[in-house]
């Protein structure tokens, strides 16, 4: 996997932005998640007249059509862009990698979901994660929802990896408890996924076992939210997207991505209701994840699939078992005789 060439890593990072020197010469486009609409961050950076400022709203997962309605709005600016800054969650995070990528390959976004299939590295892309966990700040992909057949697939290539990160700890302060619990796990379950699979090797591990051990010191202390534990989250969430760009998921995110789609439900969290329902494939990760809820005193959501309709049952079986290589490397090649039809629904059925 391609890396980072840098990395400005402290509390107060992110004003260096201002300062850098392809950002304050060339025209920028910039991805701000729309909670810091009015807060003192986007105050903060400067926008030059010939910038081009997105806010993203990350209520809902980002789809192909967000990615292609933004994308033809930057081209009739007529601008030269040579820089994108992604600032954010995940959405925002995948937002500018998707757009980077797509200034300079054509077609729109349902073109290069999958591996590989970009051809051209994007216009440099910055990254300043403000949330801790889903790793986008260092995977290799942009997960994007194409409405249209239901598929929830990334740009899986190594032109998607961010060329610089800031990481600031200051900038997750004011997430919201139940967030930075939901997406600081995200990093302990692709950890998890990750170690017990069948495509698991040292480098991978080495990246899982260091984030694995960080996320651990986080949630079983007192506050999860305290300075230092920010600081030990932002580099979890980093090195488990390493991680997982060297490796594979397994049961927990194709399980959880049929909620996603089916029911909207957004990554991190549909990630913790799926993990109430994964005692039988990862038992003692099982059993630490529901102690780290209760420590922590999360409420998850519960009962959200007990009385759906066929067509939606249906849906979620589709959904989910069409991931077939994270399944492959949790369960093996024969994952469709443990994943039945019957299987999927009663693992819905417990969340
Ligand atoms: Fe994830």
């Amino acid at each position: 996997m391609k890396n980072i060439l840098n990395i400005e890593f402290g509390f107060n990072a992110m004003k260096k932005l201002n300062e850098h020197p392809k950002v304050r010469k060339s025209h920028t486009i910039f991805f701000v998640d729309i909670f810091f609409k009015n807060s003192f961050l986007i105050k903060e950076i400067l926008i030059k007249e010939k910038d081009f400022l997105y806010f993203v709203d990350s209520t809902n997962e980002l789809t192909t059509t967000d990615v292609n309605n933004v994308l033809k709005t930057i081209k009739e600016t007529n601008n030269n862009y040579e820089v994108v800054v992604g600032i954010g969650g995940g959405t925002s995070l995948d937002f500018a990698k998707a757009i980077s990528n797509l200034l300079t390959n054509k077609g729109t976004a349902e073109d290069y979901q999958g591996w590989d299939l970009v051809k051209t590295p994007g216009v440099y892309k910055i990254g300043i994660p403000t949330l801790s966990g889903t790793g986008a700040e260092s995977s290799k992909t942009c997960v994007m929802i194409n409405l249209q057949n239901g598929l929830k697939l990334g740009m899986n290539s190594n032109h998607t990896v961010y060329d610089e990160l800031i990481l600031d700890p200051s900038l997750a302060k004011t997430v919201p408890k139940e967030q930075f619990f939901y997406t600081g796990m995200d990093t302990y379950i692709h950890c998890i996924e990750s170690l017990n699979g069948s495509h698991r090797h040292p480098l991978s591990d080495a990246y899982s076992n260091q984030a694995l051990d960080l996320a651990r010191q986080v949630f079983q202390s007192e506050d999860m939210m305290s300075d230092k534990n920010r600081e030990k989250m932002m580099v979890a969430s980093y090195f488990g997207g390493v991680a997982i760009a060297n490796s594979f998921v397994g049961v927990v995110h194709p399980i959880s991505a049929g909620l996603s789609v089916v029911l909207g439900i957004h990554h991190c969290e549909a990630n913790c209701i799926t993990m109430t329902a994964m005692e039988e494939f990862y038992p003692a990760e099982y059993n630490e994840f529901m102690k780290l809820v209760e420590k922590n005193q999360i409420k998850l959501r519960r009962g959200l699939c007990q009385n759906l309709s066929k067509k939606q049952y249906d849906d979620l079986f589709d959904a989910s078992t069409m991931h077939e290589i994270p399944l492959k490397n949790a369960l093996g090649l024969d994952f469709k005789k443990i994943l039945t039809k019957e299987k999927v629904i009663e693992l819905y059925k417990k969340m």
